[in-house]
């Protein structure tokens, strides 16, 4: 065979991908002075985001909700359209009433169950879901998500047991006492969550972050410890990866993109007690399209990232197109970040995929 011959039979490539605008279904704006850096970020590449209502305090009405969402209107680009979907937080207290009023708001389309103590935020969190029973009941009636951060809290539970336990200490009956309650299990880490959401009712999906399909927990030690790679759920072993990359790539409609891009400012996470989150927002679309090149399934991108979300949530696909091209650039050092700075996640690496057109 020739060295023609060879190149002619060797698949090319794809150098650019084009796809319709994509949207994140799990992210982290924070507030104040942080939503300029962030909520332009987000924009680049995603017309809407599911907001998470982890701030501090915590949103817990609707009334809260809608004021946040305007306070992120305010800091979009001119002239660049990003629909915020609001979340409420639940907490033991959360009144069936006020799920009620977000059910009537056209904004608000999930709330977010924290077990109490399990990461940034949750101190107000639930401390037994049986105690927001009534809650759910009135989410099902409704047609409101549940966003679930699935590990338990347990301190006697591994740490890297503690999603696995989660699905059977707890998700597992809410699904079989809820059968009509949507469920989305957050930034899934585990072949165990995998599995389980492939089994589970039509009602039941998962949201997959950059960091668990590119990164394994090796990546938290590499020549020292690593704390811009920490996050909770915190990284797993290389076969629970794999099975999560198999998942995102395997045209499944129950797996789509949540980056849990989750800002953190440069010294709260360097520091004796450093802060779980990653930073996403920028290039979240980019490290994407690198992980599914990797599995040769960039094919299946478009449906993962921009309409297996919406489908889930009963909304709308986007409309409109975004191209990523084969350009290799490096992921900034740095960005500001209100009076400080953040890292991105895989700062100072290179990157397969540019986005070719931000939508600002
Ligand atoms: O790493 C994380 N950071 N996981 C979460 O669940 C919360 C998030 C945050 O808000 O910083
Ligand atoms: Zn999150």
């Amino acid at each position: 065979m020739t060295d023609n011959d060879r190149r002619s039979q060797t698949p090319r490539p794809l150098e650019e991908l084009t796809l319709t605008v994509a949207d994140d279904w799990h992210l982290h704006v924070r507030d104040g002075a942080a939503l300029a850096t962030v909520v332009p970020h987000s924009a680049r590449q995603f017309a809407r985001a599911i907001i998470m209502p982890n701030l501090s305090p915590p949103v817990v009405s609707v009334a809260a909700a809608l004021a946040y969402r305007q306070r992120i209107l305010a800091a979009l680009p001119e002239g660049v359209s990003f629909d915020p979907l609001m979340t409420l937080y639940l907490t033991d207290s959360m009144s069936p009433d006020e799920i009620r009023r977000a059910g009537d708001c056209e904004h608000v389309v999930a709330c977010k169950l924290y077990p109490a103590g399990a990461t940034t935020g949750s101190d107000s969190g639930v401390t037994d879901v049986a105690r927001i029973s009534g809650v759910l009941a009135e989410m099902e009636r409704q047609g409101l998500v549940l966003c679930v951060h699935g590990e338990v809290t347990d301190p006697d539970v591994d740490m890297f047991d503690r999603e696995a336990i989660f699905i059977e200490r707890v998700l597992e009956s809410t699904v079989r006492d809820f059968p009509n309650l949507k469920i989305v299990f957050e930034h899934i880490t585990t072949t165990e969550a995998v599995d389980f959401v492939a089994a589970a009712s039509p009602t039941v999906a998962a949201t997959l972050t950059p960091q668990h399909l590119m990164f394994n927990r090796n990546a938290l030690f590499v020549g020292g410890i690593r704390p811009h790679y920490y996050c909770l759920p915190i990284l797993k072993r290389e076969s629970h990866r794999k099975a999560l990359v198999r998942a995102a790539v395997s045209g499944n409609p129950k797996y789509f993109l949540g980056t849990d891009s989750a800002p953190h400012a440069r010294n709260t996470k360097e520091a004796a007690c450093g802060c779980a989150g990653c930073y996403s927002a920028w290039h979240a679309l980019e490290l994407y399209a690198e992980v599914f090149d990797d599995a040769n399934a960039l094919g299946q991108l478009e449906a993962f990232a921009s309409f297996y979300g919406a489908d889930f949530y009963g909304l709308e696909r986007n409309s409109g197109t975004l191209s990523l091209i084969r350009e290799s650039h490096t992921v900034p050092e740095s960005f500001r970040y209100a009076d400080s700075e953040i890292t991105p996640l895989a700062s100072g690496r290179a990157l397969r995929f540019r986005l070719k057109n931000p939508r600002q």
